[in-house]
């Protein structure tokens, strides 16, 4: 594993963001748990996204569908055929599986045997529905959050009044049977989608400027929590490897440690999806322009994230280390420090509150301090060790401050608050310190 991955794989699992799933029994098939600093990490990313897409715009609603749908969607989207299908090869001797694109040469990487001609092998993950198993009970696990858009569509369009151009937005589960996961979270077969769909005139001109748009508007979510621009960047699919639905794609990259590789894809699905489940279910699924009267089936222009990519390039982007360490006004210390320098709106918890020391005097005013910060932040109390190894643990997760209660505090009801990135400390009154956080953290 490339080293700079592989710290991130331990700090995520020593400070517990993401755990191997099924560990006890020696992990399950690249499936991961998240931890509690993970989960909050993820529902920050998540929070982000979706006030970004709903909460800030007049023009997107959002939905939740169900994960299980009529398999009658798989089929009129496509998936169930070639379009959703990757190149399986299998070596002969060691019976290991590989796609065949991501193989530079005839010849199986982990022995040498000889591959099988390749194959086509859907990603659809089937499962059952009710007690018998047979093909009338079959259906599939979502392998595109979308789908749930579009057969909310038309109810969405009407319940909420909607008018083109508009947006369904949506955060779920997917799962698709990947023949080679890879890289930690990057690539699972069960995975979070962050999709929003745009519904757009077919006018070619309106749907280039929204594409150009979408862009944009996604590139700048990265970098405005944080992604240094130089490690983004837009990657164009050339004809050959667009999707069945797509009439074209733009990535959005970032620079992991093994690559380049994409985080979110932009894409200009046309009116291959709404076209399809009008002919495979009979509904009418044409727009009627209340001003032109012109009747149209909409385009989409979709912007279609992972929760976990966008994750680990976060954590990737923040990770630092400082050998020989920070110089403390607290402590000297020689040994490497790291600090993971995520924005504060994604810092899994933004306030630490550590008495000086853990006589009781302190910690009674620390835990008043403490019980009243935590009504409006994820706030984390600690009193174990010197306050040097307390701030090292807290820059470590990526705590944006650490708040100081020493003897002093009881007297001139100040507090010492430490910024995580620039060590510099500001004495606060305590009866200001809910307006000192509100300023900085939200
Ligand atoms: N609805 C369009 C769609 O699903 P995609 O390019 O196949 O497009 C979009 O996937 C995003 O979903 C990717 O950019 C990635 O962030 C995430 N994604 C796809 N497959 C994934 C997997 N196996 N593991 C983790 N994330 C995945």
């Amino acid at each position: 594993m490339n080293n700079s991955l592989e710290k991130i794989v331990n700090l995520c699992k020593r400070r517990g963001f993401v755990f191997p799933s099924s560990d006890m029994y020696g992990g399950f098939e690249s499936c991961y748990d998240y931890g509690f600093l993970g989960t909050l990490l993820g529902n920050n990313i998540k929070q982000s996204w979706w006030k970004n897409m709903t909460q800030y715009r007049d023009d997107i609603v959002g939905i939740d569908a169900s994960i299980l749908m009529s398999p009658r969607v798989w089929e009129a989207s496509g998936h169930l055929t070639a379009g959703f299908s990757d190149a399986l090869v299998e070596c002969k001797k060691c019976h290991h599986r590989f796609r065949k694109d991501y193989l530079k040469e005839n010849k199986c990487p982990d022995c040498g045997g000889e591959l099988t001609k390749e194959k086509k092998f859907n990603l659809m993950m089937k499962t059952f529905i009710g007690p018998i198993e047979n093909d009338v009970a079959t259906t599939f696990l979502r392998g595109e959050t979308c789908q749930g858009i579009y057969m909310n569509y038309r109810a969405m369009k009407d319940a909420m009044r909607l008018k083109i151009p508009f947006g369904i937005a949506q955060i779920g589960k997917a799962f698709r049977n990947e023949i080679t996961p890879r890289y930690f979270i990057f690539k699972t077969r069960e995975f979070e989608q962050m999709e929003m769909q745009y519904f757009v005139s077919p006018n070619k001109t309106e749907k280039k400027k929204w594409f150009e748009y979408w862009k944009k508007e996604r590139q700048n979510w990265y970098s405005n929590l944080g992604l240094k621009k130089e490690n983004l960047r837009f990657r164009e699919h050339s004809s050959k490897e667009l999707a069945h639905y797509a009439q074209r794609a733009v990535d959005i990259e970032y620079k992991f440690p093994w690559g380049w590789d994409e985080i979110e894809g932009i894409h200009d699905r046309g009116d291959w999806d709404l076209s399809n489940h009008s002919k495979h279910s009979g509904q009418d699924l044409t727009y009627i322009d209340t001003e032109t009267k012109k009747k149209f089936i909409p385009h989409i222009i979709e912007t279609s994230a992972g929760v976990a990519r966008s994750f680990l390039a976060f954590m990737v982007d923040a990770y630092t280390e400082i050998e020989g360490g920070r110089t403390t006004t607290t402590e000297s210390n020689k040994e490497k420090e790291t600090v993971l320098r995520l924005h504060h709106n994604l810092a899994p918890v933004k306030i630490a509150v550590l008495p000086l020391s853990k006589k009781d005097s302190l910690k009674k005013i620390t835990k008043e301090i403490y019980h009243n910060l935590r009504k409006y932040w994820i706030v984390q109390y600690d009193e174990a060790s010197s306050i040097g190894r307390r701030y090292r643990r807290q820059d470590e997760i990526g705590t944006p401050y650490c708040l100081t209660v020493d003897f002093d505090s009881i007297e001139d009801k100040k507090v010492t608050v430490r910024d995580r990135d620039t060590m510099k400390q500001e004495r606060i009154n305590i009866s200001d310190l809910i307006n000192f956080f509100r300023e900085k953290l939200e």
